[in-house]
């Protein structure tokens, strides 16, 4: 773990996190390269006995230098826009190791995707099949495919980050499925190559994603019956952390779990983790403004939804630890920001003994915190800090207030 204790003092690696505080601001995101590093590396060794990708997640953290430093490791990415792909590019990545996601790719991200030429379009739809045809051989090209199959099962997580239901609006109906890979077979812009499902995000138990990939594997087998061989097989991310009290599986424990299934099959495997790979490694510091008794008791905060959504989106939980805890009694506080939303907790309840100026940290920011972050009610977002060692590398600098009107125009006389 990149964020331990010493003597009652937070730090992330070799640095103190209130110093870190001091000399860039709060509120303000803090990731360990180290642990970056050692979650990516625990995927790839865990599935090491069968030929695989790892395709990180861009929307669970797209910073440049995150995306770089993975990139070196070897990673791939899943994308779901233009704008994660042109990241991708920008921080040196492979393209030919992209996968892209997502329900709604507009004719201008498909056309980037294959001047970039990625490694598979992950088909979310038939009409999006159409679509990539025809765009394809406008060009003269074959754009190489997977069909994102909804597998319609139960992923047992947040109804908002289930994605694999039928009555989600994510992938081809596994039913449907077989008929449109034939269909997408006989599309002359289009080589089929994989199958692809993502059933949802958060997920603390093995037993749906085995379901998910013992039903993609019957579809697979009559596809290949009838003619038609995959290359790869993308199973999606989805893999839990650690944010409270949850158990979630490892990466080692996903690799045993799938390994019956995928014996002797020669495709290569695709993952999509997010999470997993950044999620604990990340921390959001923020400082109290006030505190606020009353028939609740208040610690209003300088960090807010704008930074941290999860909270007031999902009524996620997650962990808030004072910085450099001192002597004094504790109370059960109400965690909230300043913007002007009754949604804007960070936390109810917490047990915590605060100054009115107590630094605090909220663990398990490091995925879906930045991405998710906002300029609600004119708030410029925060700086990002990458802790290397006893090194703190601005890897994205606090916005100005300047940012916040950048592209906008007055009308001035008119
Ligand atoms: N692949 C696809 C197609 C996805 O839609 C997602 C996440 C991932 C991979 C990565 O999932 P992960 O390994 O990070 O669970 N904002 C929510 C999570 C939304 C996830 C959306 N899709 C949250 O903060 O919990």
């Amino acid at each position: 773990m990149s964020f331990t204790r010493d003597n009652g003092r937070l730090f992330a690696e070799g640095c103190a996190v209130s110093d870190l505080a001091e000399r860039f601001g709060t509120p303000l995101y803090v990731y360990s390269r180290a642990q970056i590093e050692a979650a990516w590396r625990a995927y790839d060794a865990a599935f090491a006995q069968h030929e695989h990708l790892i395709c990180y997640a861009v929307k669970a953290n797209g910073n440049l230098a995150i995306l770089e430093l993975l990139a070196r490791l070897g990673s791939g990415f899943d994308i779901v826009s233009g704008g994660e792909l042109a990241r991708v590019l920008a921080a040196g990545g492979d393209p030919q190791r992209v996968v892209f996601s997502g329900v709604g790719k507009r004719e201008a991200e498909i056309e980037q995707a294959l001047d970039a030429g990625i490694l598979a379009f992950n088909i979310e739809s038939e009409a999006e099949l159409e679509r990539l045809n025809t765009v394809a051989l406008r060009r003269g090209q074959q754009a190489p495919i997977s069909l994102r199959v909804n597998p319609d099962v139960d992923a047992r997580t947040h109804p908002y980050i289930s994605t694999g239901l039928k009555d989600n609006k994510f992938g081809i109906d596994i039913h449907r499925a077989e008929a449109v890979y034939h269909q997408a077979a006989a599309l002359p812009g289009i080589q089929v190559t994989g199958l692809d499902f993502h059933i949802g995000s958060q997920l603390t138990e093995l037993e749906p994603l085995v379901d998910a990939l013992s039903r993609s594997l019957a579809l697979v087998d009559r596809l290949e019956a009838a003619g038609i061989t995959l290359a790869h097989l993308d199973i999606g991310g989805g893999l839990g952390i650690r944010y409270d009290d949850e158990q979630p599986p490892s990466p080692a424990a996903l690799a045993q779990a799938l390994e019956p299934l995928l014996a002797g099959r020669a495709q290569r495997l695709l993952m999509e983790p997010g999470r997993a790979i950044v999620g604990e490694a990340g921390l959001l510091i923020t400082q109290v403004e006030y505190l606020k008794p009353g028939h609740r008791d208040f610690a209003i905060v300088d960090a807010a939804m704008t930074e941290l959504l999860r909270p007031a989106l999902y009524d996620a939980w997650q962990n808030i630890e004072v910085v450099d805890p001192f002597a004094a009694k504790a109370h059960h506080y109400d965690v909230v920001g300043p913007v002007c939303e009754t949604a804007d907790v960070l936390g109810r309840e917490r047990l915590l003994a605060l100054a009115a100026d107590s630094l605090l940290a909220v663990f398990g920011a490091g995925a879906y915190g930045f991405s998710m972050a906002s300029q609600y009610n004119a708030r410029p977002r925060p700086a990002e800090i990458l802790i290397d060692g006893t090194q703190a590398h601005v890897i994205r600098e606090r916005e100005t207030l300047s940012d916040l009107w950048r592209g906008e125009h007055l009308l001035g006389a008119q």
